[in-house]
């Protein structure tokens, strides 16, 4: 039976996963957001892929469960299922998932993270290598296998929730909304329009042939790492995670 995905990604590692659900088709947050895309009033499977942001939601995954799913009819949605990535561990974020689609009027039925390279420059000490790549996903491997076998057998499983769950919830969806100026500098630049394709903001324009950042940015870093110049700058650095899957790939999706 066909799985309708709804995907936040920024620099592909949750498109990585996506891919590996069988019979999925996948559409962006920025899709559904926009009105480009509607969730099919039969849809009975539906995926909520993502990264883990503050341990918590990334603020288009929280706009879509409210606007897009706590809008619409869901009585046909038999079986709702929640894939994070994580550069260290999730927390709280899958009962975040859970607690929100609650809200919408939809049970969580199953969800599991996988902890890949964190794209995130502020808290990275040092660039994530190729190999060091590919061996965090030889690693995830196992855990991917399961999770895909129990979503096609539609197991109910979800983690338990801790302590003070509340106000994490709390602190990561004040701490990630957009904002102007997250100190991302566009330098010299071609305007290939590489970044504008694949942030998942659409917060990029090309303007006189380069590229100038709009004022949602919520610092995925995927213009960083997925510029094909090394053009965009952050507290001095440059990019270097190219990351799981094709730079290609992420922009057509
Ligand atoms: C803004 C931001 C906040 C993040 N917060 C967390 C976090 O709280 N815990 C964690 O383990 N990883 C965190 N990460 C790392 C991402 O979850 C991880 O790199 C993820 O696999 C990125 O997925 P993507 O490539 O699909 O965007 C954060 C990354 C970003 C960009
Ligand atoms: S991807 Fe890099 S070179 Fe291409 S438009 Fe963006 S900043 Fe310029
Ligand atoms: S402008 Fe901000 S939201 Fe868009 S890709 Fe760059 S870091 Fe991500």
């Amino acid at each position: 039976m066909k799985t309708i995905i709804a995907l936040h990604t920024g620099t592909g590692n949750s498109l990585y996963i996506a891919k590996r659900i069988p019979d999925a088709e996948i559409h962006r947050m920025g899709d559904f957001l926009s009105g480009r895309y509607e969730l099919p009033e039969d849809t009975e499977r539906l995926g909520i892929v993502f990264p883990v942001y503050c341990w918590g939601l990334p603020y288009p995954v929280r706009r879509f469960i409210r606007e897009c799913l706590g809008r619409r009819d869901n009585s046909k949605l038999g079986y709702v299922f929640g894939l994070a990535t994580c550069g260290a561990f999730p927390l709280y974020t899958l009962h975040d998932l859970s607690a929100e689609l609650s809200d919408a009027g939809i049970a969580l039925a199953y969800g599991a993270s996988f902890r890949l390279p964190d794209a995130y420059l502020p808290l990275q000490k040092k660039a994530v290598t190729p190999e060091a790549a590919e061996k965090m996903a030889k690693d995830i491997e196992p855990k991917l296998e399961k999770a895909i076998q129990d979503i096609s057998n539609e197991e109910i499983s979800i983690p338990r929730r801790g302590p003070g769950w509340r106000i994490v919830r709390r602190i990561s969806q004040s701490a990630m909304v957009p904002r102007n100026n997250m100190g991302i500098i566009v330098n010299e630049c071609s305007g290939c329009g590489t970044c504008a394709a694949v942030c998942p903001m659409g917060n990029i324009s090309i303007v006189n042939g380069r590229a100038a950042m709009g004022p949602e940015c919520i610092s995925c870093f995927a213009c960083y790492h997925r510029c094909p110049e090394n053009a965009i700058e952050y507290k001095g650095a440059t990019g270097q995670y190219r990351g799981l899957v094709d730079t290609k790939e992420l922009k057509s999706i």
